[in-house]
Parts: structure tokens; C-alpha cells; sequence
């Protein structure tokens, strides 16, 4: 059987300033689940600030953004090798506010995929539904598509190193996240189009995660970690999700 470590990842988005995140930072510091991965995405200016405090700890740091080329004349834009330099585990892929603010498609997606996995930054890739697209019957649709235009560029050794994260776009930012049985449908589905290959992606769900609903998706079989926003903006909101999903977890082997 195999096994897949859990993942708790937060992502801060454009929240905050240098103090709240320097505050953030030393608070969940001293997390270290038995059981599991803590990472957190920070905005750009402050992935500095996460290697000092967090180096040395068991939670890593990564960013929410990567560029699709290596190097060169792209004005504003930050390459994986400069997330490498500042230790980053991990990056945020094809998150649907970067779909939707920067008009980021599949192609582009799938570029930048291949740059976090050529510097050996762990990817996350988020894919989800829109409300329309969901009632319309068309989730595991849309997702298969998402997934293929996204990985178009990867191998299959790569999976190994990839986590996907299903956050359907209606449940981000809501207060209101999918219900564990649409989670769970959506896991299996996405565990069948890999087929055997699958086995080793981690599967994270991401949209209106928090304390309170983190054990109803610790409980599903195939699901591997969750990606927080609001909630891991809250040091205290946070460890108690990290804390509660991998407990979970704990004397458990993740189904494939
Ligand atoms: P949320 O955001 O937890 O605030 O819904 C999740 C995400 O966008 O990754």
C-alpha cells in the first residue's frame, strides 16, 4: 500500500504586513506533527522572514506563485531558482484567483509546474469548479481537463513530488466549504483518472477549511491534506487544524 505523508498547507494570500506575519511565523514555529507536513505560502516579501524563523523547524515555507520561464526579460515575474534560494518547499500552482486575476490557462499552468519540479520545489496544483459548472454536472469534467492541460509537461515520476489541491472556486472565501461526500466523490474520481500512476499524488482539499470542519475531511479515505486560507491567517486556528487532521491520520495508512 502506498503511503502518502499528509500535508496541512496554508496560504496566506495578500494578507498582512511584516509584524503579523513575523508574529504568525513564531507562532507556529514550534508545530511538528508525529504524522505529517506543515507548510505555509507566504507573499513574496516575506519568504526571507520564513526561512530565518521557520529554518531549523519541522514546518517549511513556500511561495503562492512561480514563473513559467526560467530566466530573463519578464518584469515583475520571480523565478523557481530564486524561491530555491530562499528554501522554498513548496509553491502554489494554478490557484483559481491567479486563473482568474492574471488569466493564467492550463498551458501556462503546465509551464510553471515544470520549473517548481526542475528546481525540486514541491508543487501544489489547485483545480476546482466553478458554481455554474458544478450545477451545470460537468465537476469531474472540468477538473479532468484542468488536470490534463496542467500536467501536459510532466512524467510520471514527477506525481511523487506533486500535491493536488481540489478547491471548487464557489467554497474559497465562503465560510461555506464542500460537504465531505462531495469531497469524497471528487477524491475518488480524481484517484480513477490517474489510475495506477495515481497512487502516490497527494490529494488536499482547499476551500473554506477550519477548525471546526478539518476532522470531517481527516475521516475520508483517499484524501491526504488540506490547502487554508482565511483560516491559516490565525496561529491558533491553524495549529489546531494541523493538529486535528493529523491526529486523524495518526496509526493509519492512507488507501490508495
Ligand atoms: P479559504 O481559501 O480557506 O479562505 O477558503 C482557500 C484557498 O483559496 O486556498
Amino acid at each position: 500500500m502506498t503511503q502518502r505523508i499528509p500535508l496541512i498547507a496554508g496560504n496566506w494570500k495578500m494578507h498582512g504586513d511584516r509584524a503579523r506575519a513575523r508574529a504568525l511565523l513564531d507562532a507556529l514555529k514550534p508545530l511538528s506533527p508525529a504524522q505529517g507536513e506543515v507548510a505555509v505560502c507566504v507573499p513574496y516579501p516575506y519568504l526571507e522572514l520564513a526561512q530565518a524563523v521557520l529554518g531549523g523547524s519541522a514546518v517549511a515555507w513556500g511561495a503562492q506563485n512561480v514563473a513559467e520561464w526560467e530566466e530573463g526579460a519578464h518584469t515583475g515575474e520571480v523565478a523557481a531558482s530564486m524561491l530555491a534560494e530562499f528554501g522554498c518547499g513548496y509553491v502554489i500552482v494554478g490557484h483559481s484567483e491567479r486563473r482568474r486575476d492574471a488569466a493564467e490557462d492550463d498551458a501556462c499552468i503546465a509551464r510553471k509546474l515544470a520549473q517548481a519540479i526542475r528546481l525540486d520545489i514541491k508543487p501544489i496544483l489547485c483545480i476546482g469548479e466553478t458554481l455554474a459548472q458544478r450545477q451545470a454536472g460537468s465537476t469531474h469534467a472540468v477538473l479532468q481537463a484542468q488536470l490534463h492541460g496542467a500536467l501536459a509537461l510532466l512524467d510520471s515520476t514527477a506525481l511523487t513530488r506533486l500535491s493536488i489541491a481540489y478547491e471548487p472556486v464557489w467554497a474559497i472565501g465562503q465560510g461555506q466549504a464542500a460537504t465531505p461526500a462531495m469531497v469524497g466523490d471528487v477524491i475518488t474520481a480524481l484517484r480513477a483518472m490517474f489510475g495506477e500512476a495515481g497512487a502516490s499524488v497527494r490529494l488536499l482539499y482547499g476551500g473554506s477549511v477550519s477548525a471546526a470542519n478539518c476532522g470531517d475531511f481527516a475521516a475520508l479515505a483517499g484524501l491526504d491534506g488540506l490547502l487554508v486560507g482565511g483560516a491559516s491567517l490565525r496561529g491558533d486556528e491553524f495549529t489546531a487544524i494541523c493538529q486535528r487532521f493529523c491526529t486523524r491520520r495518526e496509526g493509519r495508512s492512507l488507501p490508495a
